[in-house]
């Protein structure tokens, strides 16, 4: 089912799972571990959610914020410390909240998260942060990252970390008009 962005937001959505798991380490109002006050909005918003920080709009698979929370209880870095896991549906809507673009409250949008919104780019959307699917010409196919334009080949780096240079005439057309596309040279 498609819904509209920002139909789950943080504050409305979020906010009442980490007010009862997460609370006394991660508030001002109790006590603040990790440097992470999940009741200050604004610092949610511009230090928590960004294409580098642990909260990535439009990439749950690359949000440690999430990933803490999926871990097993036992991992050191598994979320709600000292508490049962969060469940499945629980963790499903702030899966969805962090791919619909991790709005904060869809009421007060910041500008950036208004134009998004209003149909816009994601936030913080950036193709280079992605997984793309690159096909070569022989029809196989890797999930790699984009790093940048060499000379006739294209930098990615795998999922594993690994990067590798591809010719591009070892590409599929496809492939090598998304490389121009990343890198800008149409
Ligand atoms: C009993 C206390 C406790 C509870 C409850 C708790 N945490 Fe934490 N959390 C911590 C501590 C302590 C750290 C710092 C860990 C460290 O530095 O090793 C931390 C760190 C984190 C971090 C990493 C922050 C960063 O930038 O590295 C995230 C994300 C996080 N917690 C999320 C949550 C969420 C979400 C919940 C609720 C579902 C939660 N935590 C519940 C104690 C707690």
């Amino acid at each position: 089912m498609l819904s509209a962005v920002g139909a789950v937001d943080y504050v409305k959505d979020v906010l009442p799972i980490m007010k009862e798991r997460c609370w006394k380490c991660h508030s001002n109002e109790e006590s603040v571990k990790g440097n992470l006050a999940l009741d200050d909005f604004d610092e949610v918003r511009d230090f928590q959610i960004g294409p580098y920080n642990i909260i990535r709009p439009g990439n749950p698979e690359e949000s440690g914020f999430l990933e803490q929370l999926k871990l097993p209880p036992g991992d050191s870095d598994f979320m709600p410390r000292k508490g049962d896991p969060l469940p499945e549906s629980e963790i499903k809507l702030i899966e969805k909240w962090i791919a619909e673009g991790a709005i904060v409250d869809a009421k007060k949008p910041s500008e950036k998260e208004a134009a998004f919104m209003a149909g816009g780019k994601a936030p913080v959307e950036d193709e280079k942060l992605k997984f793309h699917t690159w096909t070569n010409t022989e029809g196989r196919t890797i999930e790699a990252r984009f790093v940048r334009f060499v000379d006739n080949g294209v930098t990615v780096v795998m999922r594993d970390g690994k990067s590798y240079v591809v010719p591009m005439e070892k590409l599929s057309g496809d492939s090598q008009a998304l490389a121009k596309r990343l890198a800008g040279v149409e």
